[in-house]
């Protein structure tokens, strides 16, 4: 495991956005795993940046977000979807057919085949070269939820009272937040051949310690992280020190 600490938000985006882009030029084909969130806005606008000087090609790139609220509409302002559309699909030269999240405007019923499809969509495309996360005040990754037993595949999931609380400020009105998401799974983000976890915010220096702190537990999902071959935590002062 590799840990850089960065002074603040801004070198920490920048940092970011360099590790990505390296992949990018390396392999044109790469496939990028993505996560929505505050913590990648910088990382995506740095990205931009990066693209409209001309120094990154992102048509023959693909991504694969991690997770949807559920349900939601796509073109609902909430949705993680409208999200990746504002900050990096619209703004890079990424064809659509290659910028993929998993659905949220699916009945319940409907969920297994769905996510079955996805994880099938993602081992199909080689796997994920490289996946970015954020990391929950609780330790989740993804939507994958502190708990006793943690899921390999893409799945639906019940959103835990603190996620709802810290998630539920960004809707106007916090009842509207959805209480389900579709999040992949432990699996997809192991098979990735590097993973990055960025942090930053003194919000997030309890679940940064947890997590680097000796062990791994369920109890706290980006713990697992440690037995990773490729993982880089990126973070700011704040949620290294508190
Ligand atoms: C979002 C995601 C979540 C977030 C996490 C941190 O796609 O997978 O795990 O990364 O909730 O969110 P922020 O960055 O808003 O603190």
């Amino acid at each position: 495991m590799k840990i850089i600490v960065c002074e603040n938000y801004e070198e920490l985006s920048k940092k970011g956005a360099e590790l990505i882009g390296a992949e990018v030029k390396k392999n044109p084909d790469a496939v990028l795993g993505l996560a929505t969130g505050n913590s990648p806005i910088g990382i995506y606008r740095c990205l931009v940046e990066a693209y409209q000087k001309g120094e990154l090609d992102f048509s023959r790139v693909q991504t694969y977000n991690l997770d949807e609220y559920l349900p939601i509409d796509p073109a609902d302002k909430n949705s993680y979807c409208a999200f990746m559309h504002e900050h990096l699909w619209d703004k890079v030269n990424l064809k659509a057919e290659h910028c993929h999240i998993p659905a949220g405007n699916i009945a319940p019923e409907e969920a297994p085949a769905v996510c079955a499809a996805y994880d099938k969509a993602i081992e199909a495309a080689g796997g994920i070269d490289l996946q970015l996360l954020g990391i929950g005040q609780n330790g989740h990754i993804g939507f994958n939820e502190p708990a006793e037993t943690l899921l390999t595949g893409t799945h639906a999931v019940k959103l835990t009272d603190s996620t709802l609380k810290v998630n539920g400020q960004l809707f106007e009105n916090p009842d509207d937040m959805p209480r389900h998401a579709v999040t992949m799974g432990l699996g997809a983000i192991f098979a990735a051949k590097k993973v990055l976890l960025i942090a930053n915010g003194k919000n997030k220096h309890a679940a940064i310690k947890g997590m680097l702190d000796d062990g791994v537990t369920t109890a706290l999902p980006a713990s697992l992280l440690k037995l990773h071959p490729d993982l880089t935590v990126l973070c700011d002062k704040e949620a290294y020190h508190g």
